[in-house]
């Protein structure tokens, strides 16, 4: 396990804004950032003191999207489809921070269908955001997080769990999760021993607006959504604690994720296989 960076002030953060000031403030580009989850990092970010950069591809505000009126975040348009715009993104980033102590990535998309109901376009979508927009997002930042002083975390959210636990209804967007773990655990042994990693952290279905067309059918599976603002917490400490991979949720399904990497036939004896069988009965829509 790579050690804490003491050097960064990201690594030494345990409490709110005050704490810390201007320079001496912990940085953070956030993409994705007027979604559900990406909303609740930039207020907690804000909150507890980080200096932001926050990009999407729609037009919004830094002020309104932190609640901090106080020139410690601006907001730039990007779009991780285009490797040209996350080269300005980055260049925009180094510029007004100085120094970036964490990118996170949350633009993602997660559309749920049967095999043969996956359209060309869905496709071609999916592996344009899902698994080229998080290279694009790292050939970007890498030249300068390798250049600067201390220590870097790039964290692409992925899907649930480790992106290897493929469920059914999902084919196309699972490959694209599965690629992304991949490219993450190559990158992570290529760059060991550099100042800069980076992680795959996999949120628990939450309470955010995208998700919501899939409510119905985790609450009939006996699945709670998460929060949030709970899952902001997490991605906070999966920075902080410099973890390769984060898989929320409880022991079941950290165990589930275990065995599934270990062989998949396992983690179906274990509950997968079930749970496979309520998903065909209630499957997203
Ligand atoms: N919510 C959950 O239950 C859940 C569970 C597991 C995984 N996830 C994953 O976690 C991530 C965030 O979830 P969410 O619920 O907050 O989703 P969301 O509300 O759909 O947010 C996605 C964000 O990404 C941005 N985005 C989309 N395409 C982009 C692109 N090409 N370039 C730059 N930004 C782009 C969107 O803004 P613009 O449209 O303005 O660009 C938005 O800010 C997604 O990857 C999602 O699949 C979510």
């Amino acid at each position: 396990m790579t050690q804490l960076n003491e050097k960064s002030p990201v690594a030494t953060g345990t409490g709110p804004a005050a704490t810390k000031q201007g320079k001496d403030a912990p940085t953070a580009v956030l993409i994705g950032v007027t979604g559900g989850l990406g909303h609740a990092l930039a207020k907690l970010l804000a909150a507890d003191g980080f200096r932001l950069v926050l990009a999407a591809r729609r037009e919004n505000d830094a002020a309104k999207l932190t609640g901090r009126n106080d020139g410690s975040a601006i907001y730039q348009r990007a779009d991780v489809t285009d490797p040209a715009s996350m080269e300005k993104l980055a260049a925009v980033a180094f510029e007004h921070l100085g120094r970036v102590d964490a990118v996170v990535n949350l633009a993602g998309i997660s559309p749920r269908k049967a095999i043969e109901e996956y359209t060309l376009a869905d496709i071609d979508d999916l592996f344009a955001i899902n698994v080229k927009g998080p290279m694009f997002v790292t050939r970007a930042f890498l030249p300068g997080l390798r250049k600067q002083a201390g220590n870097a975390v790039v964290v692409h959210v992925g899907g649930a769990m480790d992106g290897r636990v493929a469920l059914p209804f999902m084919s196309s967007y699972a490959a694209s999760r599965g690629a992304l773990a991949s490219y993450v655990q190559s990158a992570n042994r290529e760059l060991a021993g550099t100042n800069v990693m980076l992680s795959f952290f996999g949120p628990v279905p939450s309470n955010t607006e995208a998700e919501s067309p899939f409510f119905d059918m985790w609450s009939k599976l006996g699945v709670d959504l998460c929060e949030p603002d709970q899952v902001a917490r997490e991605i906070l400490a999966t920075i902080r604690k410099r973890r390769q991979v984060h898989v929320m949720g409880g022991g079941t399904l950290k165990m589930l994720t275990i065995a599934n990497a270990i062989s998949p036939s396992i983690a179906d004896a274990m509950g997968l296989r079930k749970f496979g069988k309520l998903m065909q009965q209630y499957r997203p829509r």
